[in-house]
Protein backbone atom coordinates (compact mmCIF):
# COMPACT_ATOMS: atom_id res chain seq x y z
CA UNK A 1 0.00 0.00 0.00
CA UNK A 2 2.66 2.19 1.18
CA UNK A 3 4.39 2.14 -2.91
CA UNK A 4 1.04 2.87 -3.99
CA UNK A 5 0.42 6.19 -1.89
CA UNK A 6 3.76 7.27 -2.63
CA UNK A 7 3.21 6.94 -6.40
CA UNK A 8 -0.48 8.73 -6.15
CA UNK A 9 1.37 11.50 -4.68
CA UNK A 10 4.71 11.41 -7.22
CA UNK A 11 2.72 11.10 -10.20
CA UNK A 12 -0.05 13.69 -8.86
CA UNK A 13 -3.18 11.59 -8.71
CA UNK A 14 -3.52 12.48 -5.23
CA UNK A 15 -2.51 14.87 -2.46
CA UNK A 16 -3.27 15.43 1.30
CA UNK A 17 -6.05 18.27 1.42
CA UNK A 18 -3.80 21.47 2.70
CA UNK A 19 -0.81 19.86 2.60
CA UNK A 20 1.42 23.15 3.13
CA UNK A 21 -0.70 23.85 6.32
CA UNK A 22 0.16 20.23 7.99
CA UNK A 23 -2.68 18.81 6.21
CA UNK A 24 -6.63 18.40 7.47
CA UNK A 25 -7.23 14.40 8.18
CA UNK A 26 -10.04 13.08 6.20
CA UNK A 27 -9.51 15.21 3.34
CA UNK A 28 -7.70 14.57 0.38
CA UNK A 29 -7.27 16.25 -3.02
CA UNK A 30 -6.67 14.53 -6.75
CA UNK A 31 -3.91 15.92 -8.45
CA UNK A 32 -3.99 16.46 -12.21
CA UNK A 33 -3.82 12.75 -13.36
CA UNK A 34 -6.22 11.77 -10.56
CA UNK A 35 -8.86 14.16 -11.28
CA UNK A 36 -9.13 12.48 -15.22
CA UNK A 37 -9.03 9.37 -13.24
CA UNK A 38 -11.60 10.06 -11.05
CA UNK A 39 -13.72 12.19 -13.27
CA UNK A 40 -13.36 8.69 -16.14
CA UNK A 41 -14.68 6.76 -13.50
CA UNK A 42 -17.75 8.94 -12.85
CA UNK A 43 -18.47 8.98 -16.36
CA UNK A 44 -17.91 5.36 -17.29
CA UNK A 45 -20.62 5.00 -14.31
CA UNK A 46 -22.61 7.51 -15.64
CA UNK A 47 -23.09 6.32 -19.15
CA UNK A 48 -23.44 2.49 -18.11
CA UNK A 49 -26.20 3.30 -15.92
CA UNK A 50 -27.60 6.37 -17.14
CA UNK A 51 -27.17 8.16 -19.95
CA UNK A 52 -26.11 5.21 -22.31
CA UNK A 53 -29.27 3.35 -21.23
CA UNK A 54 -31.86 2.07 -23.67
CA UNK A 55 -35.27 2.11 -22.11
CA UNK A 56 -36.68 0.17 -25.46
CA UNK A 57 -34.28 -3.47 -25.06
CA UNK A 58 -34.65 -5.56 -22.14
CA UNK A 59 -31.52 -6.16 -20.69
CA UNK A 60 -29.73 -9.23 -19.78
CA UNK A 61 -31.04 -10.43 -16.50
CA UNK A 62 -33.99 -7.58 -16.06
CA UNK A 63 -37.52 -8.70 -15.10
CA UNK A 64 -38.09 -5.91 -17.57
CA UNK A 65 -37.50 -3.01 -19.70
CA UNK A 66 -36.69 0.48 -17.57
CA UNK A 67 -36.45 3.86 -17.48
CA UNK A 68 -33.30 5.86 -16.01
CA UNK A 69 -32.99 9.25 -15.92
CA UNK A 70 -30.27 11.54 -13.70
CA UNK A 71 -30.53 14.53 -10.81
CA UNK A 72 -27.81 16.90 -9.40
CA UNK A 73 -29.91 18.05 -5.89
CA UNK A 74 -28.19 20.40 -3.80
CA UNK A 75 -25.64 19.38 -0.92
CA UNK A 76 -27.78 21.43 2.07
CA UNK A 77 -30.97 20.78 2.41
CA UNK A 78 -34.16 21.27 4.23
CA UNK A 79 -33.18 19.81 7.83
CA UNK A 80 -36.48 17.82 8.38
CA UNK A 81 -34.85 15.61 5.25
CA UNK A 82 -32.29 14.16 7.59
CA UNK A 83 -34.93 13.72 10.64
CA UNK A 84 -37.23 11.60 8.21
CA UNK A 85 -34.43 9.59 7.05
CA UNK A 86 -33.67 8.70 10.37
CA UNK A 87 -30.11 10.03 9.91
CA UNK A 88 -30.69 13.06 13.24
CA UNK A 89 -31.52 10.39 15.34
CA UNK A 90 -29.47 7.12 14.14
CA UNK A 91 -26.74 8.13 12.83
CA UNK A 92 -23.74 7.79 14.34
CA UNK A 93 -21.00 5.98 15.42
CA UNK A 94 -19.61 4.84 18.81
CA UNK A 95 -16.79 6.58 19.77
CA UNK A 96 -14.51 6.40 22.85
CA UNK A 97 -12.14 8.91 24.47
CA UNK A 98 -8.94 8.31 26.30
CA UNK A 99 -8.64 10.22 29.11
CA UNK A 100 -4.97 10.06 29.39
CA UNK A 101 -4.09 10.87 25.68
CA UNK A 102 -7.21 12.95 24.97
CA UNK A 103 -7.47 11.35 21.82
CA UNK A 104 -10.89 10.44 19.92
CA UNK A 105 -11.03 6.19 18.24
CA UNK A 106 -13.84 4.75 16.91
CA UNK A 107 -14.97 1.91 18.89
CA UNK A 108 -14.92 -0.36 16.17
CA UNK A 109 -11.50 0.07 14.81
CA UNK A 110 -9.59 -0.05 18.30
CA UNK A 111 -7.91 -3.73 18.02
CA UNK A 112 -5.85 -5.25 20.05
CA UNK A 113 -4.26 -8.55 21.98
CA UNK A 114 -4.53 -10.26 25.60
CA UNK A 115 -0.99 -10.34 26.78
CA UNK A 116 0.25 -11.92 30.78
CA UNK A 117 3.24 -11.09 32.10
CA UNK A 118 4.26 -12.84 35.49
CA UNK A 119 0.05 -13.49 36.39
CA UNK A 120 -0.65 -9.88 35.02
CA UNK A 121 -2.88 -9.58 32.01
CA UNK A 122 -4.05 -6.75 30.02
CA UNK A 123 -5.35 -6.25 26.79
CA UNK A 124 -2.68 -3.62 24.83
CA UNK A 125 -4.91 -1.88 22.33
CA UNK A 126 -3.68 -0.36 19.10
CA UNK A 127 -4.79 1.55 16.00
CA UNK A 128 -1.72 0.01 13.98
CA UNK A 129 -1.74 -1.03 11.01
CA UNK A 130 -2.23 -4.75 9.85
CA UNK A 131 1.13 -4.94 8.57
CA UNK A 132 3.13 -3.59 11.79
CA UNK A 133 0.43 -4.45 14.55
CA UNK A 134 1.82 -7.07 16.42
CA UNK A 135 5.17 -5.46 16.28
CA UNK A 136 3.40 -2.66 18.17
CA UNK A 137 1.55 -4.13 20.67
CA UNK A 138 4.54 -6.30 21.60
CA UNK A 139 6.32 -2.79 21.77
CA UNK A 140 3.96 -1.50 24.00
CA UNK A 141 3.39 -4.77 26.02
CA UNK A 142 7.37 -4.42 27.16
CA UNK A 143 7.00 -0.88 27.86
CA UNK A 144 4.36 -1.49 30.14
CA UNK A 145 5.63 -3.98 31.68
CA UNK A 146 9.17 -2.36 32.08
CA UNK A 147 11.07 -5.26 29.74
CA UNK A 148 13.69 -4.85 27.33
CA UNK A 149 13.38 -6.30 23.89
CA UNK A 150 15.41 -9.48 25.07
CA UNK A 151 12.93 -10.31 27.46
CA UNK A 152 10.17 -10.40 24.54
CA UNK A 153 9.97 -14.26 25.70
CA UNK A 154 8.26 -13.40 28.86
CA UNK A 155 5.28 -12.37 27.58
CA UNK A 156 2.69 -14.70 26.58
CA UNK A 157 -0.51 -13.90 24.25
CA UNK A 158 -3.68 -15.55 24.83
CA UNK A 159 -5.52 -15.37 21.47
CA UNK A 160 -4.90 -13.76 17.85
CA UNK A 161 -5.57 -10.19 17.61
CA UNK A 162 -9.26 -9.16 18.55
CA UNK A 163 -11.54 -5.73 18.20
CA UNK A 164 -12.16 -4.01 21.49
CA UNK A 165 -16.00 -4.60 21.33
CA UNK A 166 -14.68 -8.31 22.17
CA UNK A 167 -13.26 -6.90 25.91
CA UNK A 168 -15.92 -6.35 28.61
CA UNK A 169 -13.58 -4.90 31.38
CA UNK A 170 -11.68 -1.78 30.46
CA UNK A 171 -10.02 -1.18 33.26
CA UNK A 172 -7.18 -3.81 31.89
CA UNK A 173 -7.21 -2.44 28.74
CA UNK A 174 -3.90 -0.54 27.89
CA UNK A 175 -5.40 2.28 25.59
CA UNK A 176 -3.58 3.17 22.00
CA UNK A 177 -1.80 5.79 23.25
CA UNK A 178 -1.67 5.55 26.85
CA UNK A 179 0.66 4.68 29.35
CA UNK A 180 -1.66 3.42 31.96
CA UNK A 181 -4.30 0.68 31.97
CA UNK A 182 -8.61 1.54 32.29
CA UNK A 183 -7.94 5.32 30.49
CA UNK A 184 -10.61 4.61 27.99
CA UNK A 185 -14.24 6.02 28.57
CA UNK A 186 -17.59 3.58 27.91
CA UNK A 187 -18.30 3.97 24.15
CA UNK A 188 -20.62 6.79 23.23
CA UNK A 189 -22.50 7.83 20.18
CA UNK A 190 -21.24 10.58 17.99
CA UNK A 191 -24.00 11.97 14.95
CA UNK A 192 -21.54 11.99 11.90
CA UNK A 193 -23.33 14.73 10.11
CA UNK A 194 -21.58 18.26 9.80
CA UNK A 195 -23.49 20.55 10.92
CA UNK A 196 -23.54 24.45 9.41
CA UNK A 197 -26.19 28.00 9.49
CA UNK A 198 -27.89 29.44 6.89
CA UNK A 199 -27.97 33.07 6.52
CA UNK A 200 -26.37 35.82 8.42
CA UNK A 201 -27.98 35.92 11.91
CA UNK A 202 -27.16 32.10 12.31
CA UNK A 203 -29.97 31.09 15.30
CA UNK A 204 -30.72 27.59 16.38
CA UNK A 205 -33.98 27.87 14.05
CA UNK A 206 -30.42 28.29 11.39
CA UNK A 207 -28.77 25.26 11.36
CA UNK A 208 -28.83 22.55 8.19
CA UNK A 209 -26.06 19.81 7.56
CA UNK A 210 -24.19 19.14 4.96
CA UNK A 211 -25.54 15.95 3.36
CA UNK A 212 -24.59 12.56 4.30
CA UNK A 213 -25.37 10.68 1.32
CA UNK A 214 -27.04 11.84 -1.97
CA UNK A 215 -30.01 8.98 -2.10
CA UNK A 216 -32.37 12.01 0.33
CA UNK A 217 -31.97 14.30 -2.86
CA UNK A 218 -33.55 11.75 -5.16
CA UNK A 219 -36.71 11.07 -2.91
CA UNK A 220 -37.51 13.79 -2.24
CA UNK A 221 -37.55 15.11 -5.95
CA UNK A 222 -39.35 11.60 -6.84
CA UNK A 223 -42.25 13.41 -7.54
CA UNK A 224 -41.13 16.42 -9.60
CA UNK A 225 -39.12 13.82 -11.89
CA UNK A 226 -42.70 12.00 -12.31
CA UNK A 227 -44.73 15.09 -13.18
CA UNK A 228 -42.19 16.56 -15.38
CA UNK A 229 -40.72 13.73 -17.38
CA UNK A 230 -42.49 10.70 -19.50
CA UNK A 231 -40.82 7.92 -17.02
CA UNK A 232 -43.30 5.12 -15.54
CA UNK A 233 -42.48 2.57 -13.09
CA UNK A 234 -40.28 0.77 -12.85
CA UNK A 235 -37.33 2.99 -13.37
CA UNK A 236 -33.77 4.74 -11.84
CA UNK A 237 -32.86 8.11 -10.38
CA UNK A 238 -29.36 8.40 -10.90
CA UNK A 239 -26.87 11.31 -8.85
CA UNK A 240 -23.36 11.88 -8.92
CA UNK A 241 -22.29 13.88 -6.15
CA UNK A 242 -20.40 15.11 -2.48
CA UNK A 243 -21.14 13.83 0.57
CA UNK A 244 -20.07 15.04 4.02
CA UNK A 245 -19.42 12.61 7.63
CA UNK A 246 -17.69 13.64 10.19
CA UNK A 247 -16.03 10.44 10.38
CA UNK A 248 -14.12 9.88 13.54
CA UNK A 249 -11.07 8.16 12.35
CA UNK A 250 -10.65 8.65 8.59
CA UNK A 251 -8.39 6.29 7.55
CA UNK A 252 -6.44 3.88 5.30
CA UNK A 253 -5.96 6.92 2.40
CA UNK A 254 -9.22 7.79 0.73
CA UNK A 255 -11.21 4.65 1.98
CA UNK A 256 -12.59 6.44 5.13
CA UNK A 257 -12.51 10.65 4.18
CA UNK A 258 -14.77 13.03 6.12
CA UNK A 259 -15.57 14.63 2.18
CA UNK A 260 -16.61 11.90 -0.49
CA UNK A 261 -18.80 11.14 -3.44
CA UNK A 262 -21.38 8.71 -4.17
CA UNK A 263 -22.81 7.73 -7.33
CA UNK A 264 -25.88 6.45 -6.41
CA UNK A 265 -28.94 5.11 -7.78
CA UNK A 266 -32.59 4.55 -6.64
CA UNK A 267 -34.44 2.23 -8.85
CA UNK A 268 -38.61 2.50 -7.78
CA UNK A 269 -40.64 -0.45 -9.09
CA UNK A 270 -43.82 -2.29 -7.79
CA UNK A 271 -43.56 -3.99 -4.27
CA UNK A 272 -44.31 -7.42 -5.90
CA UNK A 273 -41.49 -7.07 -8.57
CA UNK A 274 -38.50 -5.66 -5.53
CA UNK A 275 -36.62 -9.21 -5.03
CA UNK A 276 -36.40 -9.43 -8.92
CA UNK A 277 -34.93 -5.67 -9.37
CA UNK A 278 -33.13 -6.53 -6.00
CA UNK A 279 -31.15 -9.60 -7.73
CA UNK A 280 -31.13 -7.76 -11.12
CA UNK A 281 -28.78 -4.63 -9.57
CA UNK A 282 -26.69 -6.81 -6.93
CA UNK A 283 -25.56 -9.04 -9.88
CA UNK A 284 -25.30 -6.01 -12.79
CA UNK A 285 -22.82 -3.69 -10.17
CA UNK A 286 -20.48 -6.45 -9.54
CA UNK A 287 -20.19 -7.31 -13.28
CA UNK A 288 -19.71 -3.53 -13.40
CA UNK A 289 -16.32 -3.12 -11.50
CA UNK A 290 -15.11 -6.41 -13.16
CA UNK A 291 -15.60 -4.85 -16.53
CA UNK A 292 -13.49 -2.21 -15.96
CA UNK A 293 -10.52 -4.49 -14.55
CA UNK A 294 -11.20 -5.62 -11.18
CA UNK A 295 -10.36 -9.24 -11.01
CA UNK A 296 -13.24 -11.30 -9.45
CA UNK A 297 -10.94 -12.74 -7.03
CA UNK A 298 -10.07 -9.81 -5.24
CA UNK A 299 -14.28 -8.96 -5.10
CA UNK A 300 -16.12 -10.31 -2.99
CA UNK A 301 -20.05 -10.27 -3.05
CA UNK A 302 -21.46 -9.94 0.98
CA UNK A 303 -24.84 -10.62 1.71
CA UNK A 304 -25.96 -9.35 5.23
CA UNK A 305 -27.47 -12.09 6.93
CA UNK A 306 -31.33 -12.09 7.88
CA UNK A 307 -30.66 -10.80 11.28
CA UNK A 308 -28.44 -7.91 10.60
CA UNK A 309 -31.49 -6.50 7.66
CA UNK A 310 -34.03 -3.83 8.40
CA UNK A 311 -37.44 -5.83 8.68
CA UNK A 312 -38.53 -3.99 5.77
CA UNK A 313 -35.56 -5.33 3.46
CA UNK A 314 -35.95 -8.25 1.24
CA UNK A 315 -31.63 -8.47 1.09
CA UNK A 316 -28.58 -5.97 1.29
CA UNK A 317 -25.63 -6.56 -0.38
CA UNK A 318 -22.39 -5.60 -0.68
CA UNK A 319 -19.59 -5.86 -2.61
CA UNK A 320 -16.22 -5.63 -1.04
CA UNK A 321 -12.64 -5.22 -2.67
CA UNK A 322 -9.17 -7.08 -0.96
CA UNK A 323 -7.66 -3.54 -0.49
CA UNK A 324 -4.28 -4.00 0.31
CA UNK A 325 -4.01 -2.13 3.64
CA UNK A 326 -6.22 -4.85 5.00
CA UNK A 327 -5.21 -8.20 6.84
CA UNK A 328 -4.72 -11.00 4.36
CA UNK A 329 -8.59 -12.63 3.93
CA UNK A 330 -10.43 -9.55 4.48
CA UNK A 331 -12.23 -7.09 2.15
CA UNK A 332 -13.77 -3.52 2.64
CA UNK A 333 -16.74 -2.02 1.26
CA UNK A 334 -16.95 -0.47 -2.31
CA UNK A 335 -20.32 -0.46 -2.63
CA UNK A 336 -23.97 -1.52 -1.14
CA UNK A 337 -27.14 -2.65 -3.04
CA UNK A 338 -30.05 -2.25 -0.30
CA UNK A 339 -33.50 -3.41 -0.97
CA UNK A 340 -35.21 0.24 0.89
CA UNK A 341 -38.91 -1.23 0.51
CA UNK A 342 -40.98 1.80 0.74
CA UNK A 343 -39.66 3.08 4.41
CA UNK A 344 -38.07 6.54 2.75
CA UNK A 345 -41.10 7.79 0.64
CA UNK A 346 -43.23 6.84 3.37
CA UNK A 347 -41.17 8.49 6.24
CA UNK A 348 -41.25 11.76 3.74
CA UNK A 349 -44.93 11.66 3.07
CA UNK A 350 -45.95 10.56 6.51
CA UNK A 351 -43.11 11.07 9.19
CA UNK A 352 -40.32 9.47 9.86
CA UNK A 353 -41.38 5.50 10.03
CA UNK A 354 -40.38 3.11 13.13
CA UNK A 355 -38.71 0.76 11.37
CA UNK A 356 -38.92 -1.71 14.18
CA UNK A 357 -42.80 -2.20 14.02
CA UNK A 358 -44.49 -4.31 11.60
CA UNK A 359 -46.27 -2.76 9.50
CA UNK A 360 -44.40 -0.21 9.96
CA UNK A 361 -45.77 2.76 11.91
CA UNK A 362 -44.88 6.66 12.59
CA UNK A 363 -42.56 6.86 15.08
CA UNK A 364 -44.17 8.57 17.75
CA UNK A 365 -43.06 11.42 20.33
CA UNK A 366 -44.75 11.08 24.21
CA UNK A 367 -47.68 12.97 23.32
CA UNK A 368 -48.87 10.59 20.48
CA UNK A 369 -47.32 13.19 17.91
CA UNK A 370 -45.51 12.10 15.10
CA UNK A 371 -41.71 12.54 15.90
CA UNK A 372 -40.10 13.93 13.15
CA UNK A 373 -43.14 15.20 10.70
CA UNK A 374 -43.51 14.28 6.77
CA UNK A 375 -44.08 17.03 3.97
CA UNK A 376 -47.63 15.67 3.79
CA UNK A 377 -46.89 15.19 0.18
CA UNK A 378 -48.88 12.39 -1.42
CA UNK A 379 -45.60 10.53 -3.28
CA UNK A 380 -47.86 7.34 -3.96
CA UNK A 381 -47.62 5.72 -8.02
CA UNK A 382 -50.34 5.56 -9.90
CA UNK A 383 -50.35 2.72 -12.83
CA UNK A 384 -51.86 4.29 -15.57
CA UNK A 385 -52.71 0.68 -17.04
CA UNK A 386 -54.27 -1.10 -14.54
CA UNK A 387 -55.16 1.85 -12.01
CA UNK A 388 -53.66 0.37 -8.74
CA UNK A 389 -52.18 3.24 -6.59
CA UNK A 390 -49.14 2.15 -4.64
CA UNK A 391 -46.32 3.87 -2.59
CA UNK A 392 -43.11 2.15 -4.84
CA UNK A 393 -40.62 -0.31 -3.28
CA UNK A 394 -36.89 0.85 -3.53
CA UNK A 395 -33.79 -0.87 -4.29
CA UNK A 396 -30.52 1.04 -3.91
CA UNK A 397 -27.02 0.44 -5.30
CA UNK A 398 -24.95 2.84 -3.84
CA UNK A 399 -21.15 3.48 -4.99
CA UNK A 400 -18.26 5.17 -3.61
CA UNK A 401 -16.43 7.03 -6.15
CA UNK A 402 -13.65 7.55 -4.23
CA UNK A 403 -13.73 4.16 -3.35
CA UNK A 404 -13.90 3.12 -6.62
CA UNK A 405 -10.66 4.86 -7.88
CA UNK A 406 -8.82 3.84 -4.79
CA UNK A 407 -9.82 0.10 -5.84
CA UNK A 408 -8.65 0.60 -9.72
CA UNK A 409 -5.76 2.01 -8.45
CA UNK A 410 -4.53 -0.69 -6.23
CA UNK A 411 -5.61 -3.04 -9.12
CA UNK A 412 -3.41 -1.53 -11.36
CA UNK A 413 -0.30 -1.12 -9.83
CA UNK A 414 2.22 -3.40 -11.08
CA UNK A 415 5.74 -4.36 -10.99
CA UNK A 416 7.49 -6.08 -13.94
CA UNK A 417 10.38 -5.79 -15.99
CA UNK A 418 10.52 -3.84 -19.39
CA UNK A 419 14.37 -3.19 -21.66
CA UNK A 420 15.36 0.36 -21.27
CA UNK A 421 17.19 2.50 -24.02
CA UNK A 422 20.23 0.22 -24.27
CA UNK A 423 17.87 -2.68 -24.45
CA UNK A 424 18.65 -3.83 -20.67
CA UNK A 425 15.71 -5.11 -18.44
CA UNK A 426 14.96 -3.16 -15.59
CA UNK A 427 12.56 -2.92 -13.32
CA UNK A 428 9.12 -0.73 -14.35
CA UNK A 429 6.43 0.34 -12.74
CA UNK A 430 3.11 0.03 -14.65
CA UNK A 431 -0.32 0.84 -14.01
CA UNK A 432 -2.64 -1.46 -15.71
CA UNK A 433 -5.50 1.21 -16.08
CA UNK A 434 -8.63 0.34 -18.29
CA UNK A 435 -8.19 2.53 -21.48
CA UNK A 436 -11.81 3.92 -20.45
CA UNK A 437 -10.43 4.90 -17.04
CA UNK A 438 -7.03 6.14 -17.53
CA UNK A 439 -6.32 9.59 -17.27
CA UNK A 440 -4.69 9.97 -20.39
CA UNK A 441 -4.98 7.50 -23.34
CA UNK A 442 -2.28 8.18 -25.86
CA UNK A 443 1.55 9.72 -25.49
CA UNK A 444 2.80 10.69 -28.43
CA UNK A 445 6.68 11.26 -29.00
CA UNK A 446 8.91 11.79 -31.63
CA UNK A 447 11.65 9.28 -31.63
CA UNK A 448 14.46 12.57 -31.75
CA UNK A 449 14.13 16.33 -32.03
CA UNK A 450 14.93 16.65 -35.24
CA UNK A 451 14.48 15.86 -38.35
CA UNK A 452 11.10 17.15 -38.95
CA UNK A 453 9.80 14.62 -36.32
CA UNK A 454 8.84 16.80 -33.71
CA UNK A 455 6.62 18.72 -35.92
CA UNK A 456 4.66 15.68 -37.54
CA UNK A 457 4.24 14.50 -33.60
CA UNK A 458 2.85 17.65 -32.94
CA UNK A 459 0.11 17.51 -35.49
CA UNK A 460 -0.85 14.16 -34.66
CA UNK A 461 -1.20 15.08 -30.78
CA UNK A 462 -3.48 18.55 -32.30
CA UNK A 463 -5.50 15.84 -33.94
CA UNK A 464 -5.98 13.21 -31.60
CA UNK A 465 -6.60 16.28 -28.59
CA UNK A 466 -9.74 16.82 -30.69
CA UNK A 467 -11.41 13.35 -29.02
CA UNK A 468 -9.26 11.83 -26.42
CA UNK A 469 -6.96 12.82 -23.53
CA UNK A 470 -3.14 12.73 -24.89
CA UNK A 471 -0.08 14.14 -23.64
CA UNK A 472 2.95 14.90 -25.92
CA UNK A 473 6.70 14.35 -25.21
CA UNK A 474 9.71 15.27 -26.84
CA UNK A 475 11.96 15.57 -23.50
CA UNK A 476 14.64 12.66 -22.74
CA UNK A 477 15.03 9.44 -24.32
CA UNK A 478 12.65 7.34 -25.63
CA UNK A 479 12.81 4.45 -23.59
CA UNK A 480 11.95 6.89 -20.27
CA UNK A 481 9.65 8.69 -21.61
CA UNK A 482 7.47 5.34 -22.19
CA UNK A 483 8.36 4.50 -18.23
CA UNK A 484 6.67 7.48 -16.81
CA UNK A 485 3.54 7.14 -19.37
CA UNK A 486 3.56 3.20 -17.46
CA UNK A 487 3.80 5.20 -14.10
CA UNK A 488 0.96 7.24 -15.38
CA UNK A 489 -1.29 3.99 -16.86
CA UNK A 490 -1.33 5.60 -20.34
CA UNK A 491 -2.25 2.59 -22.48
CA UNK A 492 -0.26 3.18 -25.86
CA UNK A 493 2.16 5.63 -26.62
CA UNK A 494 2.63 6.76 -30.61
CA UNK A 495 5.96 7.42 -31.72
CA UNK A 496 6.87 9.16 -34.62
CA UNK A 497 10.39 7.93 -36.47
CA UNK A 498 12.03 7.87 -39.50
CA UNK A 499 9.81 5.86 -41.16
CA UNK A 500 6.78 7.55 -40.35
CA UNK A 501 8.16 10.61 -42.55
CA UNK A 502 8.31 8.65 -45.42
CA UNK A 503 5.44 6.18 -45.01
CA UNK A 504 3.20 8.20 -43.23
CA UNK A 505 2.77 5.98 -40.19
CA UNK A 506 3.66 5.53 -36.84
CA UNK A 507 4.30 2.80 -33.98
CA UNK A 508 1.70 1.76 -31.26
CA UNK A 509 2.94 0.49 -28.44
CA UNK A 510 1.23 -1.03 -25.56
CA UNK A 511 1.40 -0.66 -22.11
CA UNK A 512 0.68 -4.15 -21.19
CA UNK A 513 2.26 -6.41 -24.09
CA UNK A 514 5.04 -3.93 -24.73
CA UNK A 515 3.85 -4.96 -28.21
CA UNK A 516 4.85 -2.46 -30.84
CA UNK A 517 2.52 -2.06 -34.18
CA UNK A 518 2.87 0.22 -37.18
CA UNK A 519 -0.30 1.64 -38.11
CA UNK A 520 -1.35 3.86 -40.92
CA UNK A 521 -1.50 8.03 -39.41
CA UNK A 522 -4.73 8.38 -41.00
CA UNK A 523 -6.32 5.38 -39.22
CA UNK A 524 -4.59 6.07 -35.88
CA UNK A 525 -7.50 7.60 -34.40
CA UNK A 526 -9.94 5.01 -34.86
CA UNK A 527 -7.82 2.16 -34.43
CA UNK A 528 -7.30 3.71 -31.01
CA UNK A 529 -11.08 4.66 -30.28
CA UNK A 530 -11.68 0.62 -30.96
CA UNK A 531 -8.71 -0.66 -29.04
CA UNK A 532 -10.35 1.56 -25.92
CA UNK A 533 -13.69 0.56 -25.95
CA UNK A 534 -12.60 -3.35 -26.82
N1 LIG B 1 -27.45 5.84 0.58
C1 LIG B 1 -26.85 4.69 1.18
C2 LIG B 1 -25.50 4.95 1.69
O1 LIG B 1 -25.05 6.07 1.74
P1 LIG B 1 -23.42 3.76 2.70
O2 LIG B 1 -23.08 2.28 2.76
O3 LIG B 1 -23.36 4.52 3.96
O4 LIG B 1 -24.86 3.81 2.04
C3 LIG B 1 -22.47 4.01 0.29
O5 LIG B 1 -22.49 4.46 1.62
C4 LIG B 1 -21.06 4.02 -0.25
O6 LIG B 1 -20.45 5.30 -0.05
C5 LIG B 1 -20.10 3.03 0.46
O7 LIG B 1 -20.21 1.74 -0.07
C6 LIG B 1 -18.76 3.65 0.16
O8 LIG B 1 -18.31 3.29 -1.13
C7 LIG B 1 -19.06 5.15 0.16
N2 LIG B 1 -18.68 5.73 1.47
C8 LIG B 1 -19.39 5.76 2.59
N3 LIG B 1 -18.72 6.38 3.58
C9 LIG B 1 -17.54 6.76 3.05
C10 LIG B 1 -16.39 7.48 3.56
N4 LIG B 1 -16.35 7.92 4.80
N5 LIG B 1 -15.35 7.70 2.72
C11 LIG B 1 -15.39 7.27 1.44
N6 LIG B 1 -16.44 6.59 0.91
C12 LIG B 1 -17.51 6.35 1.70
Amino acid sequence: MEKIVSLCKRRGFLFQSSEIYGGLQGFWDYGPLGVELKRNVKDAWWKDMCAGHNELVQAAGAPSTFDMVGLDSTIIMHPQIWKCSGHYDMFHDYMVDCRESKKRYRYDQIRGRWVTHQEQKIFVATMADAETESEEIQHRALKFFRLRPKDAESLSYDGPSTTLDKVDELAVVLGPDAKALGTLTEPREFNLMFKTTIGALGGEDDYAFLRPETAQGIFVNFKNVLDSTRVAIPFGIAQIGKSFRNEITPRNFTFRSREFEQMEIEFFCHPNQSQAWYRYWRDRRLAWYQSLGLSRESLLMREHKTEELAHYSVGTADIEYAFPFLPEGEYGELEGIAHRGDFDLRSHMEGKLDPSTRPMEVEKDEHGKPRHRGSGRDLTYRDDVTGERFTPHVVEPSAGADRGVLAFLCEAYHEDEAPDDSGKLQTRVVMKLHPRLAPIKAAVFPLVKKDGMPEMAKEIYAELKRDMAVFYDEKSAVGRRYRRQDEAGTPYCITVDGESLVEKTVTIRDRDTLEQTRVKITELAQILRERMHA
